[in-house]
């Protein structure tokens, strides 16, 4: 894939994916900005997203092109593979994926994705995928997270690793457009809610169920009361 975009490093911005939001018409597809720290990260469900300076990786990158915007549910996932075969990369292991895309290591969350869009009211003008990935902070305020150099024992070098991901997101969405991407037997394989219970929004109630598997279209299979239900994101609420 021609890499057209810039890659942009900042010491420190709002947000590096609403740097994108508020930028994308000027920037090319697949400009990739990171930053070692961000004054107001977001998390998903408009919760925050916290990371000590020069300690983690925190970047976004912009797509524009059509053929992978008709794809958003699978680019959801696929970047939560890549995270997840990078880790591996580094030696990681119990590293799983919790969909659609949040990336545990020990049961832990280490990184975290947020997909956001830019739509008018005839097109989906772009993507913004943004990641977190938890590299060398030690202490965390939720004790639901960790990151990498919790589990190794030792600290990363950011760079490569940035670089390392940056090419194989790139690698990967070029195969996710051929139609020749593993993502979700990579998910299914590694699917940290199999076999787990959840709160499925069914009929407007929340309805206690057992997580079956990933389906092809990218939505999660439940099952409650002996009926299957497949779902898509938001539908779901976790109880694990
Ligand atoms: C989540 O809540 O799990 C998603 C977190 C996504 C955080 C990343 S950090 C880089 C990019 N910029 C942001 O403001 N958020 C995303």
């Amino acid at each position: 894939m021609n890499k057209i975009g810039s890659i942009l490093d900042f010491d420190s911005i709002d947000s590096t994916s609403k740097y994108l939001k508020e930028n994308y018409i000027a920037f090319k597809d697949f400009t990739f900005v990171s930053s070692l720290y961000q004054t107001s990260g977001k998390g998903r469900m408009d919760r925050s997203w916290e990371s000590n300076k020069g300690e983690n990786l925190l970047f976004s990158l912009l797509i524009k092109k059509k053929t992978l915007l008709k794809l958003y549910s699978s680019i959801s996932i696929l970047s939560s593979t890549v995270i997840l075969s990078v880790l591996k990369e580094y030696n990681i292991d119990n590293v799983m994926i919790k969909w659609p895309n949040d990336v545990y290591i020990d049961d832990k969350k280490v990184c975290g994705i947020l997909l956001e869009s830019i739509s008018t009211s005839e097109n989906l003008e772009c993507i913004v995928l943004g990641i977190g990935l938890n590299v060398n902070q030690k202490e965390f305020m939720n004790d639901n997270a960790t990151s990498m150099s919790i589990k190794l024992k030792k600290d990363i070098n950011l760079k490569e690793l940035k670089e390392k991901i940056y090419n194989r997101l790139m690698e990967e969405l070029e195969k996710l457009e051929e139609g020749k991407s593993g993502y979700l037997s990579t998910i299914r394989l590694n699917n940290y809610l199999k076999n787990k219970e959840v709160y499925a929004i069914i009929d407007n109630e929340k309805v206690l169920s057992k997580v079956i598997d990933i389906n092809d279209d990218n939505s999660i299979k439940v099952e409650s009361n002996n009926k299957t239900y497949n779902l898509f994101s938001g539908e779901i609420t976790f109880h694990v």
